[in-house]
Formats: structure tokens, sequence, C-alpha cells
């Protein structure tokens, strides 16, 4: 399963750990509310799910497509490929995502969503890599850890598809 190229970055224990965390940060802002939770397929499928299930407010969920990757090199190119299936004017909106490195594809994703006048957009993301991004760019409200910027892999992120089932996070030598 695990190969020679893989160093962990980050257990499966300090990722339930900061998981929680982030849970108990999002139970306290939105105590009371109804958020709808926008997973960006398929890296934050396994975030998400172990996300919202520590949360205590009324959740609803929806799934969105996008992907900008192939292999390790950004095409900067999105490709948009599935939208949310419901109404969400007036509502509390939380993106969801694996991974944020450019921006390019959560700026894409919050100003599709924004223009379907939510009440509030605020994005949530498993990992930052902010080495390329620049200043003006967007930043998540929420985030579980800040990386150096390597290529990294596990609990939802891949390469060329692989390796999304691993519990913990691996950067990947190439
Ligand atoms: P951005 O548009 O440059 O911010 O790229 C974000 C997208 O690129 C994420 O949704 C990931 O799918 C992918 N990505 C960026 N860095 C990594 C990485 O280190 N491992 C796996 N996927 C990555
Ligand atoms: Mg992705």
């Amino acid at each position: 399963m695990t190969e020679t190229n893989m160093k962990e970055m980050f257990s499966r224990q300090t990722i339930a750990r900061r998981v929680e965390e982030l849970a108990e940060q999002l139970n306290a802002d939105y105590a009371g509310r109804e958020v709808v939770f926008v997973c960006i397929l398929k890296g934050a499928a396994i975030f998400i799910a172990d996300l919202v299930r520590q949360l205590k407010f009324d959740v609803r969920i929806e799934f969105m497509k996008v992907a900008s990757y192939e292999g390790t090199a950004s095409t900067g190119k999105i490709d948009f490929s599935l939208d949310i299936g419901s109404d969400i004017s007036g509502k509390d909106v939380v993106i969801v995502e694996d991974i944020i490195d450019t921006g390019n594809t959560l700026s894409f994703l919050s100003n599709h969503l924004a223009a379907k006048n939510p009440a509030s957009v605020k994005i949530c993301v498993l990992l930052d890599n902010p080495t390329r991004r620049g200043e003006e760019c967007l930043s998540p409200d929420y985030t579980a850890f800040v990386i150096p910027n390597q290529f990294v892999v596990g609990y939802g992120l891949d390469y060329n598809g692989k390796y999304r089932h691993l519990p913990f996070i691996a950067t990947l030598m190439r």
C-alpha cells in the first residue's frame, strides 16, 4: 500500500484531532443555524465525511465536481462537471475542499456559488499550500493544516486517481 517514495506528514490520529477542532470551531460559529456544506469531489469526500458527523447544527450536503490537475502539475484549466442540485439563495454556505494551492479552483467555485445569492459563503480546507498563491488571492476561513510546497496524497487526495484511501497524509517524492 505505502510506497518507498512516500513519507508520512500527518498521521491518522493527528488528522482526527485536528478535524475535531475544526468541527468545534464550526459548532461555535454556526450554532442554531442551517448550513449547506458543498463538498468538492473527489478530494474532499473523506474529509467532509469525518467533519459533518461532528456537527451539532442543521446540515445539508451538496456535491460539486471540478478538476484542474493532471498528475502533479496544474493545467491551469478548470473543468466543471457537476453543479449543486438545490437552491442556496439566502442560505449559509461552506465550501469544503481538500487543498488550496494557487487558489484558482476555489476562486472559481466561490464566485460561482456567490452568484446564486447565498447569505454567506465560507471556505473550509483540509490543507493550505500558500507558497504559490498571489497576495490578492482568497484565503480559506477554516484550515486544518498549512503545508509546505510539496505534493501530498492520502485522506482523499490523489496522484492520478491513486492513494485517496490512505488514512494518513503523505508527501510523494517525484
Ligand atoms: P488550485 O486551483 O491550484 O488551488 O488547486 C487545487 C486543486 O488541485 C485541489 O482541488 C486538488 O485537487 C489539486 N491539488 C493541489 N495540490 C495537490 C496535492 O498536493 N496533492 C493532490 N492534489 C492537489
Ligand atoms: Mg480537487
